[in-house]
């Protein structure tokens, strides 16, 4: 069993490129909805939730957990190595490609207060980001337009504009995506930044998640699905998750708030 969660719907983002690599497999995606959203969260609060969540996953046979929210990642994923035996996945912040990609040595990066602060995105970000200006913008408001489900353009093409627009006036011909929940607004990001790349690391973060479990002797099932639990309301959830490019025979089974954490 492959679980992920995420501080609501984005690690959606996540789960859809795990389930091109890995159809047959059972789900389980925890989103804590109620604590929406963790970007601007004591770095200690988040990593408690993240240990509570995790432990409620094993408990319910999870063999690896995606941590599919950078802001997650950024507090907690070390923490979480040292604690639980089985593998986590983090999110890595995709500087690297941007930086080598980007013709005129601009690259944007949305993500959030927490992600920024984090040693992670300090570290890639030294690494792979020498010979490139690299504007940093918080995504203000665009979790919360996700967590609505108002990610269609023009509703969120203002939120997003006045989150981009430094970067494209100082030259960006790539914008990273730092947080799971904003592929959810790719289209609006497309039509406001026209002939920009945009960079998703959700699929390399699927694919490393497919490799770790090979290595790991995994044996991959021959089911698919996914249940969902949530801290909060898991309507939205639900709605995006059945809007997912998905099989016919793959089951969605929404879990009671009562079994959650
Ligand atoms: N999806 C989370 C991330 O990737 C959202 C952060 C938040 O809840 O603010 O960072």
């Amino acid at each position: 069993m492959i679980a992920l969660f995420d501080s609501g719907v984005g690690g959606l983002s996540v789960f859809k490129e795990l389930y091109r690599i890995l159809p047959r497999e059972d789900y389980l995606y925890y989103s804590d909805n109620a604590n929406c959203p963790y970007g601007e969260k004591p770095v200690q609060f988040i990593r408690e939730r993240a240990f509570e969540i995790s432990r409620l996953l094993m408990g319910k046979g999870a063999h690896i957990i995606v941590v599919a929210c950078n802001t997650a990642t950024a507090a907690a994923i070390h923490a979480l190595r040292e604690r639980f035996d089985i593998p986590f996945i983090g999110m890595e912040p995709a500087i690297k490609p941007a930086a080598l990609q980007s013709k005129s040595k601009v690259v944007g990066v949305l993500a959030t207060a927490g992600t920024f602060k984090g040693e992670l995105y300090r570290q890639t970000s030294t690494r792979y980001a020498s010979g490139v200006t690299v504007i940093e913008r918080v995504g203000k408001g665009l979790v919360e337009l996700v967590e609505k489900g108002l990610t269609d353009y023009p509703h969120s093409s203002e939120a997003v504009m006045e989150c981009i627009r430094p970067m494209l006036d100082k030259g960006a011909d790539y914008i990273v995506l730092g947080c799971t929940h904003y592929p959810f607004l790719e289209d609006t990001i497309r039509k406001c930044a026209p002939g920009v790349g945009i960079i998703n690391p959700a699929e390399a973060v699927a694919k490393h998640t497919a490799d770790i479990l090979q290595d790991n002797g995994y044996v991959f099932g021959n089911g698919g699905s996914l249940e969902l639990l949530s801290s909060g309301d898991g309507s939205i959830l639900e709605k995006m998750a059945r809007s997912l490019p998905l099989e016919n025979g793959f089951a969605i089974v929404r879990a009671s708030t009562e079994s959650s954490c």
